[in-house]
């Protein structure tokens, strides 16, 4: 059998019909599910859920701690902080099922989401936006541009270095 070209801890668990990148490392005590697609040169940190069929494009950086719903979708050279909630029911119930009521949230090339923000489902963040730390998301984010707060705002614009302009 071919060596995997990528790199994934023992301690971390792997269900079938999967693609992996080449150089793209996932570290410990994470659960990627069927049908997931990770690109190439991504990082995927310690307890990382990954829910059925989600993509994520190439050198991507997911911090610890974060669930990756069905119906959320990761473009290339995105950056997830530590413990990044998306959300994908609007209106949850215990004792009502949902799932057919499912928003897509979708993360736009290059983009970056700081530490410990909740993404309210059904919103875009554009690319080469910068999401500040503890922000929560309840609108589309455009390109470059720079949101934090609760809920988050417009605070301005960052460059493709995510420096303010
Ligand atoms: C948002 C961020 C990029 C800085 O933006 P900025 O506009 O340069 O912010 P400033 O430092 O000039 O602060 C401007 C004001 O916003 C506030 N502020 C800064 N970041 C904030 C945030 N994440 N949430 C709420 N308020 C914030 C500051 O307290 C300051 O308030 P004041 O005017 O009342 O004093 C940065 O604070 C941030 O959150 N970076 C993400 C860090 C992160 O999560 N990294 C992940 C890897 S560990």
């Amino acid at each position: 059998m071919q060596e995997p070209n990528f790199f994934i801890h023992s301690s971390s668990f792997l269900e079938e019909k999967t693609n992996i990148g080449k150089g793209t490392a996932i570290w410990h005590f994470c659960h990627i599910s069927e049908g997931v697609t990770i690109g190439e040169n991504c990082i995927i940190g310690q307890n990382v859920f990954i829910g059925k069929n989600v993509k994520i494009g190439n050198g991507v950086k997911i911090q610890n701690n974060v669930c990756l719903f069905d119906g959320v979708e990761i473009k290339d050279d995105v950056f997830i902080g530590p413990s990044v909630v998306f959300t994908n029911i609007l209106t949850p119930r215990a004792f009502i099922n949902r799932k057919a009521e499912f928003l897509n949230t979708t993360v736009e090339k290059g983009a970056s989401i700081g530490a410990n923000c909740t993404v309210i489902c059904g919103n875009t963040i554009g690319a080469y936006a910068l999401i500040g730390a503890g922000s929560v998301i309840t609108k589309s984010v455009n390109e470059f541009e720079l949101w934090y707060g609760n809920p988050a705002k417009k605070k301005g614009m960052v460059n493709k270095l995510g420096e303010k302009i």
